[in-house]
């Protein structure tokens, strides 16, 4: 079975682009299947650290082929620079690359769109997307009307797509902002704009629902990356304040074309603490001291947005609830080091609401909201961590509160990261994939 996939279980953030990293030399190709350039992979090597928020994590790895499947929604001008960046940092191989022609695009008017619509939200409380055209162009491609795939840039009929696109969006836009905001489209620039991206992408462009199928059926190890996390699915998550896409294990079939049958190991990634990007309820957020001490001691900082992330303790009902949703194996847990220092850690171990104990994860945001968290308190560690490179090493305090992880959400714990480098990592089972490239 040749299917490994690698899935963030939280709000995303959870250090997943350093597991495809180690994982990428174990794997013919490296599949992203949904989300966009709202994804932030950071991938340190040595001394070098990549930024990739489209292109797969495994584009740093020689020999491995990429592909972005037909769930991506592509902005070209962000494809271009990626591929743009990696060249001029001479990194082998870089662009073994296929994009799905499946894959929807994103234009101009879906960032305008992105901007207004946030702005709307009518419950008082915006989603704060990351603004980068994401939810408006899966809102297109579910609607059919204005949607516009990679396969049609290379059509005959694409300028007057382009130009029934824009009339119709400018009359949208001018409904939608301030009329001083209002900057109206202009569909022959696009044409021309998006001429260009399509030349420079076309030897990229190929059916890779076909091309994964076959490479499947032939046995080719393939790794699926995910994007965000499963808290911020589109149909599981903490709904309306989810990203667009199934950013859940659930995803992985119908984003890439890839039937089940070929995925035999789904590997969950929890940041060793919780925090989130944007709005939205958040039980175990730390609003507070604790908070910002995570904040600063982990960097907690969007790749993509550079906004500050709220931070809070680990919710392990949260992860449980997202582990049995993507069919998780097991689990890394990341970012450990990050808690030294501190007295006191809390894990969430079920929530109150309305006064009644539940150990399910709520599915209307309502409810999600008047989650009263129940905490378990276990002991700090003061130790520095990020030279551990052993379970042996670890202060007993660390060790315990991993037991604890593992009992809580109910999935063995794999691998501990104590730090970006690809060195900086524990395998905690002697069969672990992960600890089996390092
Ligand atoms: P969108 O995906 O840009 O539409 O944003 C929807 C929500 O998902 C916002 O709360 C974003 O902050 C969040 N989000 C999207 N992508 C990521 C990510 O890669 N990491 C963390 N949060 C994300």
């Amino acid at each position: 079975m040749p299917g490994t996939c690698v899935i963030g279980l939280q709000w995303g953030d959870e250090a997943k682009g350093k597991i495809v990293d180690l994982l990428t030399r174990d794997h013919d190709i490296v599949v992203r299947y949904q989300g966009g350039a709202n994804a932030g992979h950071t991938v340190v090597v040595g001394p070098e650290v990549y930024k990739l928020s489209l292109l797969p994590s495994g584009v740093l790895t020689p020999g491995v082929t990429c592909v972005i499947a037909g769930g991506v929604v592509i902005n070209p001008a962000k494809a271009i620079e990626e591929l743009d960046e990696l060249a001029s940092r001479k990194v082998e191989d870089y662009d073994n690359l296929l994009l799905s022609d499946r894959a929807h695009v994103i234009f101009p008017w879906h960032f305008a769109e992105d901007r207004a619509m946030d702005r709307n939200t009518s419950d008082g409380e915006n989603i704060g997307t990351t603004g980068r055209g994401i939810g408006p162009c899966y809102r297109d491609k579910v609607g059919r009307s204005y949607a516009v795939r990679l396969g049609d840039l290379y059509r005959d009929t694409f300028a007057d797509q382009v130009r029934h696109n824009v009339a119709e969006k400018n009359r949208l836009l001018a409904a939608m902002v301030p009329p001083e905001e209002f900057e109206a489209l202009d569909a022959e620039a696009i044409i021309k704009q998006y001429t260009a991206y399509a030349e420079r992408l076309r030897p990229y462009v190929a059916d890779t629902t076909e091309y994964l199928l076959s490479a499947a059926e032939e046995g080719k190890r393939i790794l699926f990356e995910g994007a965000q996390g499963a808290l911020l699915d589109v149909d599981h998550g903490t709904y309306p304040f989810v990203t667009s896409s199934n950013s859940s294990g659930v995803g992985i079939s119908n984003g890439s074309g890839v039937p089940g049958r070929y995925i035999d190991k789904v590997i969950g990634i929890v940041k060793a603490y919780s925090t989130r990007v944007g709005g939205g309820p958040f039980p175990t957020e730390q609003d507070n001291e604790i908070g910002q001490r995570i904040r600063d001691q982990g960097n907690e900082y969007g790749t993509v947005t550079k906004r500050p992330r709220r931070c809070g303790w680990l919710d392990a009902v949260a992860v449980r609830y997202t582990s049995r949703l993507s069919g998780v194996d097991s689990i890394c847990v990341m970012l450990l080091d990050v808690l030294s220092g501190l007295e006191e850690l809390k894990i969430c171990t079920a929530y109150e609401i309305d006064g009644k104990r539940s150990l399910a994860f709520p599915s209307h945001v309502d409810d999600i909201r008047k989650v009263v968290p129940i905490y378990e308190t276990l002991p700090g560690w003061q130790e520095d961590l990020s030279g551990v490179r052993s379970l042996d090493e670890l202060p007993h305090a660390a060790r315990d509160y991993l037991d604890r992880i593992c009992e809580l959400v109910g999935i063995p714990v794999e691998m501990v990261s104590v730090g970006p480098d690809r060195s900086q990592t524990i395998p905690v089972n002697s069969d672990s994939v992960v600890g089996a490239t390092l």
